[in-house]
């Protein structure tokens, strides 16, 4: 009775759908095992590659939070007991979803367990309050992907209502953590409550334009749709080296280059792995010209 679940980074916002969209990568990603036990409750005995900053007091880390609860939904805290087991390949804090990919990776190990009683869609619910915990705001466009797969699309959180969008078949990202922190609680704060009605105009109108370009295949389409005029220019400035690393991808090819998430990482998204690898290179190399220490990946949408 033990089971190992693996559940990816993601891409929130896909450069213009703040709060709305989110892509799937292959890899990173985190990684749980979970064990019955014959003891009632959850215990964590393990994490790895955390830098020991997260809990293991099952209370207060998120991921066995959100197993207890779950649990205690389906009026099974005081008969199932599980021991946790949690590894972690990416870095905390990063824009790439990694509270996501732990929740994910924990709720759908426990489903599984008990012999899958929720349906992911079902099992989506918790992931959000997951990130409620994680992060402050129940946002959806990590965990959403990191269960489904794929590139997401959040319509509403209240009620919940996600739609999997098709995933173009030559589409690649280079993804690049510049190793500097910015949570995502803070990052969130950042941002104006209100917005200019003509940028959002805009916004809208990129939004709707790369969607409709996902189900075209499109590629020309996807690249002039993946601007964001509302989040970019505020968040920008907590990354170094932000626009130099645009320019950069943007010469060598890239459809479109943004902020990942909350950041500090940055997303190219290409239409061949060869350009997206080239561009992974050349900015992880300006990066440590600044003396800026950084991970790259690539990875297929
Ligand atoms: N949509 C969220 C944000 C994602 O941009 O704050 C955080 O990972």
């Amino acid at each position: 009775d033990e089971i190992r679940v693996f559940a990816p980074a993601t891409v929130a916002n896909m450069i213009c759908g703040f709060d709305i969209l989110g892509f799937a990568l292959d890899e990173p990603g985190d990684e749980v095992i979970m064990k019955r036990i014959s003891t009632p409750g959850v215990v964590i005995t393990e994490i790895t590659g955390d830098d020991g900053r997260l809990p293991l007091d099952p209370e207060k880390n998120t991921v066995s939070a959100c197993v207890q609860f779950l649990l205690h939904n389906l009026g099974l805290q005081h008969e199932v007991g599980v021991e946790i087991k949690l590894h972690k390949h990416m870095p905390i804090g990063s824009g790439l979803g990694s509270s996501a990919a732990s929740t994910v990776a924990g709720l759908f190990a426990i489903n599984a367990l008990l012999g899958s009683p929720l349906s992911k869609e079902e099992l989506l619910p918790y992931c959000v309050e997951g990130e409620r915990l994680a992060c402050g705001t129940g946002h959806a466009d990590n965990v959403a992907p990191a269960l489904f797969g794929g590139i997401t699309l959040i319509r509403s959180t209240e009620p919940l209502d996600v739609i999997s969008l098709p995933t173009p078949k030559e589409l690649y990202a280079a993804v690049v953590f510049p190793q500097v922190d910015v949570p995502t609680r803070d990052a969130r704060q950042l941002i104006k409550e209100k917005v200019l009605l003509k940028d959002a105009v805009t916004q809208w109108g990129n939004i709707a334009g790369l969607v409709a370009g996902l189900f075209k295949e499109d590629y020309d389409l996807i690249a002039r749709s993946m601007h964001d005029v509302l989040i970019e220019p505020t968040r920008a400035i907590l990354i170094p080296q932000f626009y130099e690393m645009k320019q950069i991808a943007l010469e060598e090819g890239a459809l479109s280059f943004g902020i990942s998430g909350s950041g500090p990482s940055v997303v190219a998204v290409t239409r061949d792995r060869a350009i997206a690898e080239n561009i992974k290179i050349r900015i992880q190399q300006h990066l440590n010209e600044s003396e800026i220490e950084s991970f790259g990946y690539v990875s297929s949408v």
